[in-house]
């Protein structure tokens, strides 16, 4: 019996389209590179002093940590000169990160959550990245906000890496979803996960549920259904789920891909676009998601149709088993209602 070893770079490389220039595919590479540097980090954390706060705080208003500081920084550094990126935008900066003067434009547009879950960061709990790759626009006009501002449905690539108990790169090019796991001593990411379908039933529902009492009174009833606690008139009898929360959307949502599931990070009173970021989180794992064989919705509408206006707009979230994810629309549009 020979062990096959299939590097992401391989992989990348043997899936490639005959007549692609391969800056996408070199584009992933270097995203595999900053999350290597990133994981080494990351695992490397308590040793160096790099846990706290950093002392900024972020154009959302939230505390950044040295880490978010870190992986922000790298991942901007490894793109910004090999001419295959013409702008990108991170959930930490204000505004679109230009492609300095001195270096080539190239043809996409990155974005990018650099560290999620960061208030998992300082009690060692999984954390992650996402990212999303869009094609330009208009060549002339390449680096500007509109390529960056495009639905989910026009990504060509989007992936996450999960720095977990072990540290893995999951990515889809529109050709089905596919999870490398890091192997740190060869310092690689071994092809682990060929083609990863969410399995049918789900095991899994993943959501805050301190926050109970700001959500709409469908919400409750959806989440009672999720529970067990109700079943509708029609058409879904309760799944038996259990519950897993992490806070960490990248965890929650691989543990969910690999055993079905639902993360659902609903509207609020007072907020009614919930917390999770369009461009960076939402858009990304909604275009995995559907290449494996789920949904994800706002509870109103397919999250890959929708058209950013901004680069930090919120949506809420339903993501997961799309029968998970239908009933979640059914129960918000009213068409199923409780009684109390
Ligand atoms: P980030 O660390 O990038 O700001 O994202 C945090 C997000 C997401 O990862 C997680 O699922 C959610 O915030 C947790 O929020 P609550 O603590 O409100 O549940
Ligand atoms: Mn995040
Ligand atoms: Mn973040």
């Amino acid at each position: 019996m020979s062990a096959k070893f299939v590097t992401i770079e391989r992989f990348i490389l043997d899936n490639q389209p005959q007549t692609a220039k391969g800056d996408l595919t070199n584009l992933l590479y270097d995203i595999a590179l900053a999350a290597k540097i990133i994981s080494f980090k990351t695992n490397r954390a308590g040793l160096q002093e790099i846990l706290g706060q950093a002392g900024n705080t972020n154009v959302q208003g939230e505390a950044q940590q040295k880490l978010d500081v870190f992986a922000d920084r790298i991942i901007f550094q490894l793109c910004d000169h090999p001419g295959r990126v013409c702008v990108m935008a991170s959930e930490e900066q204000e505004t679109v990160l230009h492609i300095p003067d001195q270096y080539e434009k190239g043809a996409y547009a990155l974005v990018y959550d650099p560290l999620d879950g960061s208030s998992n960061i300082d009690v060692n709990v999984s954390i992650g990245t996402i990212f999303g790759i869009y094609r330009y626009k208009d060549w002339d006009l390449r680096g500007r906000k509109e390529d960056v501002l495009q639905p989910a449905r026009d990504l060509v690539a989007a992936g996450y890496v999960l720095y977990g108990s072990s540290t893995m790169m999951v990515y889809s090019t529109g050709q089905g979803v596919h999870g490398f796991t890091l192997d740190p001593e060869i310092g690689e990411f071994l092809l682990s996960h060929e083609n990863m379908r969410l399995p049918d039933p789900p095991a899994y529902y993943s959501i805050n549920s301190a926050y109970y009492n700001r959500w709409s009174k469908d919400v409750q009833s959806y989440v009672q259904w999720l529970q067990g606690r109700i079943d509708p008139p029609a058409p879904e009898p309760s799944p038996t789920l259990s519950s897993r929360y992490i806070g960490s959307l990248v965890a929650d949502f691989h543990r969910n891909l690999l055993r079905g599931g639902i993360y659902a990070y609903p509207a609020e009173i007072g907020k009614p676009n919930g917390k999770i970021r369009l461009l960076y989180e939402a858009g990304p794992l909604a275009y995995l998601i559907d290449q494996a064989g789920g949904y994800a919705s706002t509870g109103y509408v397919d999250i890959l149709d929708i058209t950013p206006d901004e680069l930090h707009q919120r949506v809420p979230i339903y993501i997961g088993n799309r029968v998970l994810v239908e009933q979640a629309e059914k129960f918000i549009q009213g068409e199923i209602m409780v009684t109390a």
